[in-house]
């Protein structure tokens, strides 16, 4: 089914107002494309915000009228972090998807002397999310809460290894371990939101041709070969923000996780499926070490 006519069918609210890190790129500036032809009000939290402000401009350019607004974030740094939650506060949001990211980068650390995946995919997302709870629990209204997760979490057991990258670090484990990190932030706040106007819900894109994996995979041959399977194993950008447009349309409402449905949740269709547990046995204990090091620096996580 082409992405257009699996959109065609969904229910998406007129004017909510949505906010997408990273949605000036990928997979996140198709969700925010969409969602304004669908006429919500989206935010974009952009760490480059002259690509936001080129996004807006292209989306008003094709759709004139549409409401998208630009702020400012940058997922390595708390000041940028305690500004934009600060900018958030004052919001009035019907959802917030958790989509920036970053994959297979050169070794670096990060905040709390996480290595970098782990930093910004995850421990990033956990201080935001812990920061504004309390403001989006007090809205009057349902507030769907997103996260991207990816296929790779579900591949690799967790070791105390995959905080700071270990002494052979590999890029695809350490992505894989954030990612799995994630989900526990997501089931965490599952846990706490079962009274609450708080709708926690995961979604995976499946694997897309992105900056993203331009950047981790420059091999030309490798993308020539790619391109040639790209029908059947890969699913064009537009077609992987189907899983976040599922999740924010009025089919979706309750918790869930939402993916392709094609083999391996590679491609395809979104579908929800539920969430393999297999590796999450000592993850919970990723969240622990994240506050013990957030303890260090003096910031308390209440999220647990
Ligand atoms: N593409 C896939 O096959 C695939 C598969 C599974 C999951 N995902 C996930 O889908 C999400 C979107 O990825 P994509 O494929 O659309 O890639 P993308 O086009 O590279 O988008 C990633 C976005 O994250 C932003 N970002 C990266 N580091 C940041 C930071 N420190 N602070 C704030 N924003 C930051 C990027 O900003 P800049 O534009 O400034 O770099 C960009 O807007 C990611 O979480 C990724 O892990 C992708």
């Amino acid at each position: 089914m082409k992405a257009e006519r699996f959109l065609s069918k969904l229910n998406i609210e007129k004017g909510q107002t949505i906010l997408i890190t990273g949605g000036n790129s990928g997979i996140g500036k198709e969700e925010a494309r969409m969602l304004c032809k669908c006429g919500c009000r989206v935010i974009l939290a952009c760490r480059r915000v002259e690509a936001g402000n080129e996004a807006k401009r292209e989306f008003e350019m094709e759709m004139p009228g549409c409401k998208v607004q630009v702020i400012h974030l940058d997922l390595t740094s708390f000041e940028s972090m305690d500004e934009f939650i600060e900018e958030v506060q004052k919001l009035d949001l019907d959802a917030i998807h958790f989509n920036a990211g970053i994959y297979r980068v050169p070794f670096t650390k990060g905040i709390c002397d996480f290595e970098s995946h782990m930093a910004v995919n995850f421990a990033a997302n956990y201080y935001i999310l812990d920061r504004l709870l309390p403001h989006l629990e007090s809205l009057p209204h349902p507030v769907k809460v997103l996260f991207t997760t990816s296929v790779v979490a579900r591949y690799y057991r967790i070791a105390p290894i995959c905080y700071d990258g270990g002494k052979r670090y590999k890029k695809e484990r350490s992505y894989a371990y954030s990612k799995t990190a994630l989900n526990m932030v997501y089931l965490t706040l599952l846990k706490r939101s079962k009274s609450t106007n708080i709708i926690p819900i995961l979604v995976h894109p499946g694997i897309c041709f992105t900056p993203l994996i331009e950047k981790a995979y420059p091999n030309k041959r490798f993308r020539l070969l790619a391109s040639k399977f790209i029908r059947f194993f890969f699913n064009s950008p537009k077609k992987g923000a189907l899983p976040a447009l599922l999740a924010l349309s009025e089919a979706t409402k309750s918790p869930c996780l939402l993916g392709p449905r094609g083999l391996f949740h590679s491609a395809g269709i979104p579908k929800s499926y539920p969430l393999y547990r297999g590796n999450l046995k000592n993850a919970e204990e990723m969240l622990l070490v994240a506050r013990e090091r957030f303890a260090k620096q003096g910031i308390e996580i209440k999220l647990n």
